[in-house]
């Protein structure tokens, strides 16, 4: 069976942790979008990970794990965090990367800042936005140009050629030589040269055999560069809509997708965010949740769950079913907001405006519903969480039509509460 992992909101919903407990029974895990703006919390073993670009099945011995063709990737901080898995493994994971995939250029990062796109969109500066442009406008590296060094090198040459006559001012773009660019790509990407393949056909294989294919999303909905909340989104495709070209397969086979949510929203970098809570409420949230960027370490900005995103999210990820991660975090909140509409100019809007004007202008309309004070991090069975938490979980599965298959209450994988839910 394939499954895909998917992000519901801005990212950061905890797919990390889900895709490593369904993970362990998986024949092939797949990354499929995005590269190192991504950092995905794995707890394997009581050791905590944060993953940037190396999907969850990394962590199984005899897991094969696909790097796919719509991922922009970072070799060198590939090599880091591959090593550094594979140390704690006491193997070396097995790899496929896809040969189109589009590769991460120093002077992609260099653009970032000279561009200013860092500041103005709040980016993780990880070159993320302008790999994919070069990607659009026909003049990226790919994975498989690795294989020749000869070509590499006339590629990058004329790439910069291209970016000292439009930037002839900046130095930090006079100083690269295509030589040397060459020379780190190739001395850090020297244990995946002989892996650079033909991905979509190894998932197309895999899936073929009936083997268990899991899908790890990067980022969420709202942040699909489409339909997430333009200008304030990130490159690529985020969502199921996204995942079959990111990957090269048919997206009808994929039967079993997983919405992840959060139990309330969060947010890093700029955008609108109508249910952003900016005072003590947002604090408390934050200091609970441990709320600071995995890749960056920026603090998250938080707010109340928000059904007309989700509703939106549910639309282009199409989830037979939702993981609701960090339900513990809201213990002790007397009384807990929901989101279910905005107002707009004095109107009742029910989803999410295109313009991001409009969107910036929307207020939430609220519903209250009844907190709970105990410890819900030790419970393991649906029936023993509290009345009102599970009242508030069939407000969110109500509200976007999709049973709840998942709780979970903790980070650490055991602290996981599975609903019982038969989709058969
Ligand atoms: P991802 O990018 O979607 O994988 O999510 P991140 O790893 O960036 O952020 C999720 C954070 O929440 C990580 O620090 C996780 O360890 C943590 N986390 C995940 N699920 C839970 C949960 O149910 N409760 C608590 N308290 N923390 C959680
Ligand atoms: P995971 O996979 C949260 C956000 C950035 C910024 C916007 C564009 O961990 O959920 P980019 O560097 O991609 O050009 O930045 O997207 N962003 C994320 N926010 N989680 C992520 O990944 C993100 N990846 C990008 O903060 O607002
Ligand atoms: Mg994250």
């Amino acid at each position: 069976m394939a499954t895909a992992v998917l992000g519901m909101q801005w990212g950061d919903e905890g797919k990390g942790k889900i895709t490593h407990l369904l993970a362990e029974n998986a024949d092939l895990v797949v990354r499929f979008n995005g590269g190192p703006n991504a950092g995905h919390t794995v707890i394997d073993r009581g050791v905590k990970f944060g993953t940037h670009q190396m999907p969850a099945g990394a962590f199984y011995a005899g897991a094969r794990c696909v790097l796919a063709g719509g991922m922009v990737i970072d070799v060198a901080v590939l090599r880091e965090e591959y090593d550094k898995i594979a140390q704690h493994m006491g193997e070396e994971p097995e790899l496929v990367i896809a040969e189109n995939a589009h590769l991460i250029m120093p002077y992609h990062r260099i653009l970032e800042e000279l561009e200013g796109s860092g500041e103005a969109i709040g980016t993780t500066r990880r070159g993320i936005g302008p790999a994919y442009r070069d990607k659009a406008a026909r003049v990226g590296i790919r994975a498989v140009d690795l294989l020749d060094r000869e070509r590499l090198e006339e590629k990058i040459e004329a790439r910069l050629r291209l970016l000292r006559e439009n930037w002839p001012e900046a130095g930090a773009i006079a100083s690269l030589s295509a030589a040397s660019i060459a020379d780190d790509l190739l001395n850090a990407g020297q244990p995946f040269i002989s892996v650079i393949g033909d991905a979509a056909g190894t998932v197309q294989a895999a899936m073929a055999r009936g083997e268990e294919v899991l899908f790890e999303g990067a980022q969420g909905a709202l942040l699909d560069l489409d339909y997430g909340s333009y200008p304030y989104v990130t490159s690529s495709s985020t969502t199921f809509a996204g995942l079959a070209n990111s990957i090269g397969i048919g997206a009808l086979e994929v039967k079993r997708r997983i919405g992840v949510t959060k139990a309330y929203t969060t947010r890093v970098g700029a955008g609108s965010f109508p249910t952003e809570l900016s005072g003590k409420l947002g604090e408390r949230l934050q200091q609970a949740g441990a709320e600071f960027g995995v890749t960056t370490g920026r603090p998250r900005r938080c707010g109340w769950l928000d059904l007309v995103a989700l509703r939106h999210a549910a639309r282009l990820n199409a989830p037979t079913e939702l993981a609701i991660t960090k339900l513990d975090i809201l213990t002790g909140m007397k009384e807990i907001r929901v989101c279910h509409s905005y107002r707009l100019d004095g109107r009742e809007i029910m989803s999410l405006p295109a313009s991001s004007e409009e969107f910036g202008a929307c207020e939430p309309i609220y519903e209250s519903v009844a907190g709970w004070s105990e410890d819900i991090t030790v419970v393991r069975r649906y029936e023993d969480l509290p009345h009102a938490a599970r009242e508030y979980l069939a407000v969110i599965a109500h509200a976007l039509d999709v049973p709840i298959f998942l709780v979970s209450v903790g980070p650490s994988p055991e602290e996981t509460i599975l609903t019982g839910f038969d989709r058969d």
